[in-house]
């Protein structure tokens, strides 16, 4: 008969609680999918009298997750602690260093340390898998491993943090400004401990970088993700972007091409009827394009008890059945670096800006935009507010580099109030 699969839970917050339901409530469906009986032997967390409305008694309970981590009666060990460093780090080199298995949600830590983690384990004959650490219930880690495995990897693009989309789509629906969803979302206790991880977009770029390596057989490199938050979007730019047929998204964009390895995290306007263009509220979405298979569309929920254990779970019963699969989908140390690309192919840009009301002011505008070589496709003049005018351009493809150039000049016409914004419009 073979050994039940032990597990250690580091963090019993509300993913570790919700591993722990599962694998409570679950037990003979796991069993009878794995062949082998999955159960928890010990847990460990910052406070132990917490009422966690699950049960932990007859689990070890460990004070210290690196204790944990190194215990003889853990197989498995489950790191849902978070943060990129501490702990976390501690204790999943401790249990890599027992030749332990490491199932994490940890998106921070293996951005920064998963080539080396990965290596590590690898040399052990251990695992590191993180189902649950990109867009949380879509199970987009296997979709890349395994579903498309045999493809050329074009492009992964991505909404992948739901408070993000979240914080957009409610600003359109309720006609609101950022700074009023922003507290909102924080009163319903959607941002992160740090808000910035989220709407500056670093914990999507994570997100993006592990992904990445997956998609390209590239080393982890998270330094390099061109990132830029929602914070500046108002609600002046989602409405126009609307009126012209586009939604704005905190959009990730990986591709390799000649110049290198591109990585972004950005706001990006997509068209209103795509399926990025129609994704509401906390959901996320992961677009992945293979040579073979062409564009696979997969969403689900990004967050949340329920889904974030599910994805830990897969995990866990894939080691329950024997499938060993690299922590990046290819020996970490086959993992090749990447120069990166810091800009974009070319793309249309949407620009607003408000001009001065008065004869060729328009002119000007058009003037420097064909000295930088970027043409307009689309152009609307909005009512006019007492002596300026909200005009808002399309832009045929143009690279960034012009498009930088153009804003440059437009300071130098003497007809701009303020500063222009600029989004680009992505291909979707
Ligand atoms: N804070 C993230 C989100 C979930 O809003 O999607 C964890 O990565």
């Amino acid at each position: 008969m073979t050994t039940p699969l032990r597990l250690g839970i580091a963090g019993l917050g509300t993913v570790g609680t919700g591993v722990v339901k599962i694998v409570q409530r679950h037990a003979a469906v796991l069993q009878a999918r794995t062949g082998r009986a999955i159960e928890i032997t010990a847990v460990s967390a910052r406070s132990r009298d917490k009422d966690r409305g699950v049960r932990l008694n007859g689990y070890a309970w460990e004070d210290d997750a690196v204790a944990l981590a190194r215990r003889d009666d853990v197989d498995i060990f489950v790191e849902l602690v978070g943060g990129d460093s501490g702990p976390a780090h501690d204790a999943v080199a401790a249990a890599i260093a027992a030749g332990k298995d490491v199932v994490t949600a940890n998106k921070a830590l293996l951005a920064h340390h998963g080539q080396d983690l990965a290596e590590r384990a690898e040399a052990k004959g251990a695992v590191i898998r993180f189902e649950a650490a990109v867009a949380g219930g879509i199970p987009v880690v296997k979709a890349l491993t395994e579903g498309l495995a045999g493809n050329e990897i074009t492009r992964v693009m991505g909404v992948m943090n739901g408070t993000c989309n979240y914080i957009l789509t409610r600003m359109e629906s309720a006609g609101l400004p950022y700074a009023d969803v922003f507290q909102e979302a924080s009163d319903l206790g959607y941002l992160e401990a740090d808000p910035n991880l989220d709407v500056g977009g670093i914990d999507a770029a994570h997100k993006l970088s592990l992904l990445a390596a997956i998609a390209f057989g590239t080393r982890v490199d998270f330094g390099s993700v061109v990132m830029e938050g929602i914070g500046r979007i108002s609600i002046d730019d989602i409405r126009q972007a609307a009126d012209m047929g586009f939604r704005i998204k905190l959009l990730g964009v990986a591709q390799l091409t000649g110049r290198g390895l591109e990585q972004r995290m950005t706001p990006c306007l997509v068209p209103s009827d795509s399926p990025l263009g129609q994704l509401e509220g906390g959901t996320n979405m992961v677009v992945l394009e293979g040579d073979s298979v062409g564009q696979i569309v997969l969403r689900g929920a990004g967050a949340g008890m329920g889904p974030t254990a599910s994805a830990v779970m897969a995990d866990v019963m894939d080691i329950a059945r024997g499938i060993r699969i690299s922590t990046f989908g290819q020996p970490a140390t086959t993992l090749k670096p990447s120069p990166a690309a810091h800009s974009g192919p070319p793309a249309s840009f949407y620009l607003r800006m408000r001009l001065q009301d008065k004869p060729g002011a328009l002119a000007r505008i058009a003037t420097v935009l064909g000295e930088a070589g970027i043409s307009i496709d689309r152009m609307r003049q909005y009512n006019h507010a007492e002596t300026t005018a909200p005009v808002l351009i399309v832009t045929h493809k143009a690279t960034r580099d012009a498009l930088d150039r153009a804003i440059d000049g437009m300071a130098g016409t003497g007809v701009l109030v303020g500063d222009p914004v600029a989004i680009r419009i992505e291909d979707v």
